[in-house]
Formats: C-alpha cells, structure tokens, sequence
C-alpha cells in the first residue's frame, strides 16, 4: 500500500508537495470577515487533491466573499469586535460549530444542546473578548465530532490585537508568508485516496490515529525558506494523535533550539526550547530562527518518537504500583488491529524546510510580550477529578470521577466569578487525556508525578513545562499525573451558563469523556 511510504522519514525532495499556505490556496486561505453583514458558512461535501490524481472526498465549511471561495477558511478577527456566522446545514446529519478557545456565551458555543438539523441554519453571533492569538472551530456534533472533525470539519480562528501586531512589526511577521499556521493531523487514507474512519471498539476507545500525515492538508509538504525569523503556529489538529515536536537539521541528531511564543495567546516572554509535547486541541505558537542556515540547507519539523504510555492495557502491570523512574524507556509500541499504523509515539516528519537563499534580517527577539497575572488561589475551592478506564468485557470507556456525559444533567456546578483549582488525576492505569473546558481559559498551576519524558521538561519547581504557561483551554495529562488548574469563572452573561469539559481525543469526547459545567 502507497501509505506506507509515510512512515519512512526519507529526506529525498522527490515526493515532496508544497505546503498549502493559508493565504493562497482555496483551502484554509485567510478570510477577514465583514463587521457589517453576517456570512455564510455552509457544511458540505467537497473534493480535494490530497493525493495528486485522487479528488479526496472532505468536509468543509464553505464560505463566499468578494466572488471567492473559501473552504475552512483561516478566520482572521480583531478582538472585541463581533463574529455573525450563519451556519447552514448541509451534511444529512447534525452538525455545530465550536469555538475552540474562545470565551462565548454557551448558546453560541457548539453545545449539543443547540445541534444544527440537517437543513437548517444557525446564527452564532459573539463578541471575540479573548486575547490575540491562535485557536480554531470544529464540529461538536453530539456523539459524531470524531468523525465529522477526521473528515475535514476544522479551521484556524486568528484573533488579532495590538500585542499581536507589535510582535509582527518588531520581527517583520506577515501571515501566510513568514507567520505561518500549520493544521497538523493524520488520517487513514485507503487505495482511492478516500479517508477511511475505523469504528471498531478498539480504535474508539484508544482513539483514531492515522498512517498518512498532513500538514495543512499536504502529504510530504515542503516549504522554502529565506534566513530570517518565522513564526509557525502550531495546532494538533488530530483525533487523538500526540506529537513530541522537534526542529532538526538535516543529518544531524541534536534539535536545534526553538522559542515558545505562546499555547494560544502570547506567554509572557519568549522561552528557548528544544522540544515541546502537542495533544489534540492544544496550540504552540514558535519562532524558529534561519538566519544561520546557508542555502540549500534542510530543516525538518518531526515528531520525534516518545513513551505513549498506553497503559490501560498492560495487565501485567499491579495497579497502582508503576515504577515512574523507568517511563523515559520506551516501551513495545502499542499494537493496534490495523498492520499498517504508524505506532503512537512513533518518529515521523511533518514539514521539511528548505532554505531557498540568504536576505539581510536584523530583527530582535522583544524581551517581552504580554503581562500575565496570575490568577488569586488564595479563597479558590479545590475541586477534584479523577480520570479512569471502565471495562466491560472487550469494551472500554473513560470516565470523569467515575461519570459520563447526559447533555442535560450538570454533575459540576460552579459559582460565577468564583475561583477553584480543579486537581485533576489520571489514574496509573490509563492513557493520556488531553482535557479541555469551554467557556474559560485556566492557568496551570502544577504538574505532579510526571512521568520522566515530561518531567525532564519542567522549567520550574511546580512542575510546569513550558506549554503549560499563559492562558490554556487544553492541558495533556498522563497516566500517574496529577494537575492543578486555577479557573476564574467570570463571564459578561446575565443568565446561567452550561459549558463543556472533556477528553480531547475525539472518540473518547464521542464515547462521553465529558461533563457538563454548569455556573450559576
Ligand atoms: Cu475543541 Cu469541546 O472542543
Ligand atoms: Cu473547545
Ligand atoms: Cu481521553
């Protein structure tokens, strides 16, 4: 099978295709809407060249402007200005639009409360309160994200503000040209090149990974360079698939350094890295310095191999009594049903940038970008959440404090603008989950009982790494860990409100990972 060609990380430029650039081509290219009228965003069927001669058959949102088309589109918003999107329905099944990130009020966020039928039409009408940054829209449609986000429903939401246009003036930035989202995902992708979702209980309950990476929706992608600073803007956009992102330069086995900007909105600083995990849902804002590099030289972004740490499966392992100095080694990579998988946690490459020439460029690193207070813990309630696997026979679920999802029953009920630190620990016995709330961006507070592969990248005595600064929506917790999550549940909307929290592994979120959050 052609796929396979994926999973070696051959460097030859042969097979390399240019990277969609958001900007250019129809698919995901910029589009600033209009603050005067609504637009259209129409979910429907469309075919595009994922594989050269094979029209894949995607999901998108469509959307017109000015006699163009544009299919998910990069939405480019000023904050504090209001989006007006009306969504018209034309899959044959139910389908919303999430915000993800962003702080709106919870009848404009997607909940499966406000599923859009088939055929019909849905005004989402917000004001866009939160900070400039990264963070995107994707179907939450009840008991069906999974699939309808694997067939293409996903798109980068760019807020813009003055911070954000002062780090663009002071390093020369220019979206789609040197300041570059990158949708990062995989997929199955069969003989035909169609995509191919596997919904046996195993795949549901480990969750979705695919042999065929994409980069922005390219197999292969290539993307010249000139030697100046570039902001890539990274998101996991993938059911469920992990990645440990590493910058290499072509034959040499150190990554070279990095600079984190921000896990959605901007950090504080920037901060010198030379790794960083990525879950689904999560968001890594970099700044990779070229200047050094001479003309023809490669540079690959990869997914260097890391512990998956798959551990409901290990049986032989005594529950609870898990030897966490030994996970840096790896372990045998989880097996699948499917031959062909391309293992989690497995080394791949996702972009390979090639250094077209030289140009002058004299931009300096700013010493600092935003200002972030941390939130007062000083009256917060703590509020705990333990993660867990339940098996049943073959079957397995994931549960929140023992939980799953009913859409109108509210098991957390939170106060308006009061404080709590959630505490929530993976069991040892578990998986990965990558946990998500709407409505609210938290601060991490700490990281507890990491295993060795995170806790080799802590930078303070919390535990923290450096994804784990700023304002986050999503946070990874691995099996054994424990976090802290400070929450402020202030928001401008004078009736109650019913957000979401969940898993965002796209099946486990579908198999009811989440809970409602009710604040009254
Ligand atoms: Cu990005 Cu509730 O999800
Ligand atoms: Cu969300
Ligand atoms: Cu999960």
């Amino acid at each position: 099978m052609d796929n396979t060609r994926e999973l070696h990380d051959s460097s030859g430029r042969e097979n390399r295709a240019p990277l969609r650039i958001p900007g250019r081509a129809e698919l995901l290219s910029i589009l600033s809407p209009s603050l005067t009228a609504p637009f259209q965003f129409t979910t429907q069927r469309a075919s595009v060249e994922l594989v050269p001669g094979q029209p894949t058959q995607l999901l998108v949102y469509r959307a017109e402007q000015a006699g163009n088309t544009f299919l998910n589109p990069s939405l480019v918003v000023q904050r504090n200005t209001t989006l007006a999107v009306d969504l018209f329905n034309h899959l044959d099944e139910g389908t919303t639009i999430h915000w993800h990130g962003l702080d709106v009020e919870w009848t404009m966020d997607g909940h499966p409360l406000h599923t859009v039928a088939p055929g019909a039409t849905y005004q989402y009408r917000f004001v866009v309160r939160n900070r400039g940054g990264t963070y995107w829209y994707h179907s939450h449609a009840y008991e069906r994200t999974a699939q309808q986000v694997y067939h293409g429903l996903a798109g980068f939401l760019l807020v813009e503000d003055e911070e954000q246009r002062r780090l663009a003036r002071a390093l020369d930035l220019t979206l789609g040209e040197t300041d570059i989202p990158l949708l990062l995902q995989d997929k199955f992708l069969d003989a035909q090149g169609q995509i191919s979702y596997p919904t046996d209980s195993e795949s549901q309950a480990m969750g979705v990974e695919g042999t065929t990476i994409l980069t922005n929706l390219t197999i292969n992608p290539i993307l010249p360079v000139t030697t100046r600073l570039y902001r890539f803007r990274l998101l996991n956009g993938s059911n469920a698939r992990i990645f440990r992102l590493a910058f290499l330069k072509q034959a040499q086995q150190d990554p070279l350094p990095f600079w984190i900007i921000g896990a959605g909105s901007l950090l504080d600083r920037p901060y010198q890295v030379k790794e960083a995990f990525l879950a689904p849902g999560e968001r890594v804002d970099v700044l990779l310095d070229i200047v050094p590099f001479a003309a023809g030289e490669m540079i690959t972004l990869k997914s260097v191999a890391f512990d998956p740490m798959h551990h409901e499966m290990s049986m032989e392992m005594p529950m609870g009594g898990m030897d966490m100095d030994n996970q840096s080694s790896m372990h045998e990579p989880h097996t699948s049903m499917n031959a062909l998988s391309l293992a989690s946690g497995q080394a791949f490459s996702l972009v390979q940038f090639l250094v077209r020439e030289r140009v002058p460029y004299d931009r300096i690193l700013p010493a600092s970008l935003t200002t972030i207070e941390p939130i007062d813990i000083q009256e917060a309630t703590t509020r705990p959440f333990i993660l867990s696997v339940q098996e049943d026979g073959p079957l397995m679920r994931w549960l929140i404090n023992g939980l799953t999802f009913v859409p109108e029953e509210d098991p957390i009920i939170v106060r308006k603008n009061t404080t709590e630190l959630w505490e929530i620990r993976n069991e040892a016995r578990s998986m990965p989950h990558p946990m998500h709330l709407h409505g609210f961006q938290f601060q991490v507070v700490d990281r507890a009982n990491s295993p060795g592969q995170v806790a080799s990248l802590r930078v303070d005595d919390a535990g923290r790494m450096v994804t784990d600064l700023g304002w986050k929506d999503t946070v990874l917790i691995w099996p054994g860990e424990t976090v802290r999550l400070a929450i402020h549940f202030a928001h401008p909307y004078p009736t109650e409100q019913r957000y979401l929290f969940h898993c965002h592994i796209l099946e486990h979120e579908d198999t009811d990972m989440m809970l409602n959050c009710k604040v009254v």
